[in-house]
């Protein structure tokens, strides 16, 4: 399913505001990526509930709701902002140089 296939990190540049693309961290991590407001963020592709992918979430502006049981999280830190899920999820960091763009592990960020 086309939903599944995983994207190479460069697919992100093609990604439009409003949609999540499954892509790879360069630590073999799945992520689901978002691009609010010009700028790119990456999450766990699992939601930490019961696991769904995250990249078939619903996204409204920086809010992404796993499709399975509703929990929230911001996509540009992880942070919860609903469950039933119980804390947030990993956030990534999404580095672009040109065409270039590779998807690093980054620390939990508390949302601002
Ligand atoms: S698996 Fe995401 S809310 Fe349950």
């Amino acid at each position: 399913m086309f939903f599944d296939r995983v994207h190479e990190p460069t697919e992100v540049l093609d990604l439009d505001e409003g949609r999540l693309l499954l892509s790879r961290a360069t630590n073999g991590d799945k992520v689901a990526v978002a691009k609010v407001d010009g700028e790119y963020y990456a999450v766990k592709d699992r939601c930490v509930h019961l696991g769904c992918s995250l990249a078939k979430a619903r996204i409204e502006g920086a809010t992404i709701t796993c499709h399975c049981h509703g929990s929230q999280y911001d996509v540009r830190t992880g942070e919860l902002l609903r469950g039933p899920a119980t804390h947030g999820v990993d956030s990534y960091a999404v580095l672009v140089d040109g065409e270039t763009v590779s998807i690093e592990p980054a620390a939990r960020r508390e949302a601002v």
